[in-house]
């Protein structure tokens, strides 16, 4: 990866450090905000506009290691969501060291990044090895496209999530807005399928939410830090909104056991009976737009 990086570094904007456990990271400093993110699983660990507090979570007890998904950020999770008998949970992509392919940063100061997955680890665990990319735009707000293009010969089905952890100041004082009236299956009742009644949404027990047919935007406003956070998207019809609360915090090694007060995932993307179908030819793109404002 360092070769190939080297010629895509752009200097003062787009930089390859790494992090203290060495595995390789990528600095981008845009004239709006910066950004981190690691080849290993293409995923973004920290995205902050200057002036306002990290948007993303990153846990302190996170592991970097190669057969080790990063505990916050943005997993991408790819060709599947959740577990799957006799495989990782959440897909392969996470795991996979992607490949940088483009970066670019116009006069502004907006810079984006475009990385692939590798065909390999697909074709190993017995998926057609489609064209899949992440591009990554570090601007006033944070752009994630995943696409996906089946140029194999056999249908291609799959789900996706952008599995996004966001920072807040605290979990009491947090609100989620955008999904009243819609369904959902709560994980943490078996699956019960359930209708949203609230308008502002509060989290005090561990919550594990797969919203049904949401294709709405979702905000989340932290009383705390005075924000609110904007999650547009396009191209998915799956929210899941997850805290792991007290409990299950303490029994995952890669979490500190207080952590859950200062995060949320409000995670976009295709799951379940949602999953998407490409025949061969076809794409799909899912797009997650990340903005934040100040809460007057
Ligand atoms: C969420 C799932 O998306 O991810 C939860 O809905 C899961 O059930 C959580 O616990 C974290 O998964 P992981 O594999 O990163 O520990």
């Amino acid at each position: 990866m360092t070769a190939p990086f080297q010629k895509l570094a752009l200097p003062g904007r787009v930089e390859l450090v790494s992090n203290p456990a060495g595995l390789p990271k990528i600095r981008v400093t845009g004239a709006f905000s910066t950004a981190e993110i690691y080849p290993h699983g293409a995923h973004v660990t920290q995205f902050q506009k200057n002036g306002e507090p990290p948007l993303l979570f990153l846990s302190r007890q996170s592991l970097f290691a190669a057969d080790k998904a990063i505990r916050g950020g943005i997993p991408v999770c790819f060709p599947w969501f959740g577990a799957r008998e006799g495989a990782v949970m959440h897909g392969i992509a996470r795991l996979t060291t992607w490949e940088l392919m483009e970066t670019a940063a116009d006069p502004a100061g907006r810079v984006k990044l475009m990385f692939r997955l590798p065909p390999e680890p697909l074709l190993a665990a017995g998926w057609p090895p489609a064209h899949v990319t992440l591009t990554v735009s570090v601007a006033e707000k944070l752009t994630l496209d995943l696409a996906v293009r089946n140029d194999t010969a056999q249908d291609f089905v799959f789900e996706d999530c952008l599995h996004t952890y966001f920072s807040v100041g605290d979990i009491s004082q947090v609100e989620i807005i955008g999904l009243k009236g819609v369904q959902y299956l709560d994980k943490v009742e078996q699956f019960a399928r359930k209708l949203e009644s609230d308008e502002a949404i509060k989290i005090s027990s561990e919550v594990d939410r797969v919203y049904l047919n949401a294709t709405g935007a979702v905000a989340i406003r932290d009383a705390k830090w005075r924000r609110i956070i904007s999650v547009a998207k396009s191209g998915s019809t799956s929210t899941v909104v997850w805290n792991p609360w007290q409990a299950k915090a303490s029994a995952m090694a890669d979490f500190g056991d207080d952590e859950y007060g200062g995060m949320v995932c409000v995670e976009s993307g295709n799951v379940g009976d949602s999953k998407v179908a490409l025949k061969p030819g076809q794409s799909a793109a899912l797009q997650v737009v990340f903005s934040s404002a100040p809460w007057p």
